[in-house]
């Protein structure tokens, strides 16, 4: 498939904007002015003597990088959920929240065949937890049911065998996560087989290594994030109106004049990103949520829902641009009639600007291949599983479940100003921690059948790994046919899951939107993996 503007206009097309509208947003992506453009051979050339253009250094604040921290499996690593203040912009702290005394999290980088433990530590005043996100785990140390009181702390050993890839670990209390993560308490977890330094891709962090955690946030009068929880964000969800990476408003990044790999994550609430480099160059996507594709693939645009990830290698050789992503128009669903939710963005906007220095280091090269992996193929024989996505339609929950939810989101005094909240649902049940959905045989293959009739639901499954076999009856969109944990289902999707970690009635994976508003609002079912 030949990935040019077309493609875009495509996704656009499938994202449900009309034809002419698709046409003028790409119309309206603002051309580099960064690159001269060389005249074609043959052309008259005198009309201006060749004066090499100066680009000018784009404004805003130097890229922050979080810090590795290689977990080591004969020590224990802390982390340490707290208050921090973080200056979003230089000299100006606010007070926000992370792990380790970070705004976000270290990157902890984990080593395939290695079963390092980590242990929580709750410096918050409330009670909070921790789920690693992609990471292929029995249940008892996924995190997401935990609930850790203030002062107290969690410990989870995470046996690693599991393929190169782009996870994160966040907070994961039910009720708040949109808050928490808006607030700053998530990071990277970059999972390392060292097979896979026979590739030769760039791996310099920081460097020629580059991982972006994006957020969309909005800001008070006194810079600080001001999260809001109300019917509007819980219906739609939460969207900023400011792009924020790795904590940095305004990025960029300096890198070196060659090949540079580029981590993205969607760490945002709701919003759904098209990216795009500003100069139109092309890039190669080479890894989805669960690791590596079978070979790098040429793309000028890649989306990206709420929780996804991808690896891209763009080459830098001819100097800087800027990723850019299309606005998040957004339509919902009622019967026949849908409705366009607008943007606050109107026109694309840039999530990262880049700057170019050459460091004399030779340039990493594109590999051939890089993963054995297959086409998902349908089985002949599977159970299937029907999950519908539900805007409303859950029952409150019992009394006492309640109160366990309470207990989990650390707020109880919160849930009754909340009780005018949507109630939201996955085949007409509201999320309850006490009641178990499904139950999967431990190594099974399963066929699950997701439905969103209302909007679009990036349906994220835990201690999993989900290969996507048809988006709307279709084949899946570039990004969505390697090894995925998340997948955004327009309208329905088609998913191949297998179940290699138990999980115990005492500690259930889940499987949620994740649209955080919509998981808080209780779009989430619990599954226990059986031995
Ligand atoms: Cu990223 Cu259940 O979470
Ligand atoms: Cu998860
Ligand atoms: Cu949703």
């Amino acid at each position: 498939m030949d990935f040019t503007r077309r493609s875009i206009v495509f996704g656009l097309l499938a994202a449900g904007l009309a034809a002419d509208e698709a046409l003028a947003a790409t119309r309206r992506r603002p051309k580099s002015k960064a690159r001269p453009r060389r005249s074609p051979k043959g052309k008259s050339r005198q009309a201006a003597p060749a004066a090499p253009v100066q680009p000018k250094k784009p404004d805003g604040n130097p890229l922050r990088i979080p810090t590795l921290v290689d977990l080591d499996p004969a020590s224990p690593t802390t982390l340490t959920a707290g208050k921090v203040d973080h200056a979003f912009v230089p000299d100006k702290p606010a007070p926000v929240a992370g792990y380790g005394g970070q705004h976000l999290g270290p990157a902890l980088r984990i080593r395939r065949g290695t079963a390092p433990t980590v242990t929580l530590v709750n410096g918050l005043d409330r009670a909070t937890n921790l789920h690693w996100h992609g990471l292929l785990v029995e249940g008892t140390a996924d995190g997401g049911h935990a609930a850790v009181a203030p002062g107290a702390s969690w410990s989870a050993t995470l046996a690693c065998d599991q393929p190169s890839a782009t996870c994160w670990y966040h907070a994961h209390g039910h009720g708040r996560v949109g808050e928490d993560i808006h607030d700053g308490l998530a990071g990277f977890l970059i999972v390392e087989d060292p097979a896979d330094a026979r590739l030769g891709l760039p791996s310099e962090w920081g460097v020629d290594d580059i991982p972006l955690l994006i957020q969309d946030k909005l800001f008070d009068a006194d810079g600080r994030p001001a999260y809001r929880r109300d019917r509007g964000t819980v219906d739609h969800g939460f969207r900023g109106d400011r792009i924020v990476v790795n904590g940095t408003l305004d990025a960029v990044a300096e890198v070196p004049q060659r090949l540079v790999r580029l981590r993205l994550l969607n760490a945002s609430s709701a919003r759904i990103y098209r990216f795009y480099f500003e100069d139109e160059r092309p890039f190669r996507l080479i890894a989805t949520d669960g690791g590596f594709l079978a070979a790098p693939v040429e793309a000028d645009t890649v989306s990206l829902s709420p929780g996804e990830r991808v690896e891209i290698l763009v080459d830098f050789a001819d100097g800087g641009t800027a990723l850019m992503s299309t606005p998040d128009e957004h339509e919902h669903r009622m019967g026949t009639r849908t409705m366009r939710i607008p943007d606050s963005f109107a026109a694309p906007f840039r999530i990262c600007a880049f700057t170019t220095e050459k460091d004399g280091k030779p340039s990493a090269r594109v590999p051939e291949a890089l993963a054995a992996l297959g086409e998902a193929v349908e089985p002949a024989q599977a159970t299937t599983r029907r999950f519908v996505l539900q805007l409303s339609g859950g029952a409150p929950l019992s009394k006492s479940a309640a109160h366990l939810h309470d207990a989990h989101a650390g707020h109880g005094a919160m849930a009754s100003a909340e009780a005018d909240l949507p109630v939201m649902a996955i085949n007409g049940k509201t999320f309850d921690p006490t009641r178990i959905d499904e139950t999967v045989p431990l190594g099974a293959t399963e066929i699950w059948e997701v439905v969103s009739p209302e909007m679009a639901h990036p349906f994220h499954v835990h201690g999993a790994h989900v290969r996507v076999l048809t988006e709307d009856g279709g084949i899946p969109k570039i990004w969505n046919r390697g090894v995925k944990d998340t997948v955004l289902v327009e309208n329905s999707a088609r998913l191949l899951v297998t179940f290699t970690k138990a999980a115990p009635p005492t500690a259930p994976f889940m499987y949620h939107c994740h649209v955080l508003e919509h998981e808080d609002a209780g779009m989430m079912g619990t599954f226990v993996v059986k031995t």
